[in-house]
């Protein structure tokens, strides 16, 4: 039997990005790549050619890696700029910290130290709230500065931020890496190059997210200081993150980066999400207190509209006490889709009030 649908493809969710389908141009360029064979793992005409693509955006110093998931690339990413003695310093809303399962210590055994930030932004200040003691055996040593872009809670930082925390932490001997799973988000916000706040910041690797801007799967992992990085070869295979049919993650990447579309896609995400935000921000017993700069906003509503909405829309209850809620457009949100929830937030609002 052939597969039939088993979905309604007009019905959308303002839970993740991730929820999205595949961009029709991404689609497409899988089946460009479909047909013969290639050389697997990684030693295809595609994968050849994306270090091209990536050099275009980030520099004649870039490598990239191409991975099967954000979790994945976070990890093997940052066991290639640590020894085993290390840790590295993140916000405690880090994805590497709160939503990847314990993966940076069960499967790299890394060391992780935290530090409070409200917003999801680290400062030079914050980092050595964490960065001492490099030569104290009884501590492990900081080693690696973490911080994502656009961050956790949808705020972004700007290039002049990264480049702060970088130069603090290259004169404390840390590395600095950058979890770029919306890094075209944050592009889109600040108006400027993704090198900007990445190659021209001095951040030493990143990763490059595609699945929430409209590939099927697959992120990359961007080495910019080969000397900040060991072994990327060897640990993606030995983290079970090399593909086989690498040609197929390769392509995608291509048509997000050789085009326009990360930008495009990127960019009407966050308009989505300011249309949200203009529609609901004022509405009677809605709270948004975070900066609303990327796909996200975090709203406090009162716990029985976000249940009475929840039966209507998918979206994730946040923090349970506060009762923050988070909604998320991506790039196939439509205007009527924002409209038709904004309607139902401000009727389940009423009804809850
Ligand atoms: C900031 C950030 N980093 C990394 C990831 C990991 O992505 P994946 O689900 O592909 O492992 C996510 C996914 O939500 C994320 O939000």
């Amino acid at each position: 039997m052939t597969p039939q649908r088993r979905h309604d493809p007009e019905l959308r969710a303002f839970a993740s990005d991730n929820y999205a389908g595949v961009h029709p141009e991404v689609l497409a360029a899988i089946a460009v790549a479909n047909g013969g064979h290639q050389v697997s793992y990684g030693e295809d005409v595609y994968t050849e050619h994306l270090q091209e693509v990536f050099r275009g955006h980030f520099g004649p110093s870039a490598e990239v890696f191409p991975v099967f998931n954000g979790t994945g690339a976070n990890v093997v990413a940052l066991q290639a700029m640590m020894d085993r003695r290390d840790a590295l310093v993140c916000a405690e809303s880090a994805h590497v910290n709160v939503d990847e399962g314990g993966a940076p210590e069960v499967m790299a055994g890394l060391k992780l130290l935290t530090v409070p930030a409200w917003d999801g932004k680290l400062t030079p200040e914050l980092i050595d709230r964490q960065a001492y003691g490099f030569d104290n055996e009884h501590r492990a040593r900081p080693a690696v500065v973490s911080i994502a872009q656009s961050t956790e809670v949808g705020t972004c930082y700007t290039p002049e931020e990264i480049r702060a925390i970088c130069d603090h932490a290259h004169g404390l001997g840390m590395k600095v890496y950058l979890d770029g799973a919306r890094l075209a988000n944050a592009a889109a916000t600040l108006g400027v190059p993704m090198r900007a706040f990445t190659t021209d910041a001095g951040v030493d690797a990143f990763s490059l997210g595609g699945t929430k801007n409209g590939l099927l799967f697959g992120e990359a992992v961007v080495v910019l200081n080969p000397e900040a990085v060991q072994g990327m070869r060897y640990l993606r295979k030995t983290s079970m993150q090399l593909a086989s049919k690498m040609r197929f993650v390769s392509v995608q990447f291509e048509a997000l980066l050789g085009t326009d579309l990360w930008l495009r896609s990127a960019s009407h995400a966050n308009a989505m999400t300011q249309r949200l935000f203009t529609a609901v921000r004022d509405l009677p017993g809605i709270r948004i207190d975070r900066p609303v700069q990327a796909n996200q906003i975090f709203a406090v509503l009162p716990p029985a509209a976000t249940e009475a909405l929840q039966k209507r829309f998918r979206f994730y209850t946040w923090d349970v006490q506060s009762g923050e809620v988070r909604w998320m457009t991506s790039f196939d949100t439509t205007e009527a889709d924002v409209d038709a929830f904004a309607a139902a937030i401000a009727e389940e609002l009423a009804a809850a009030l």
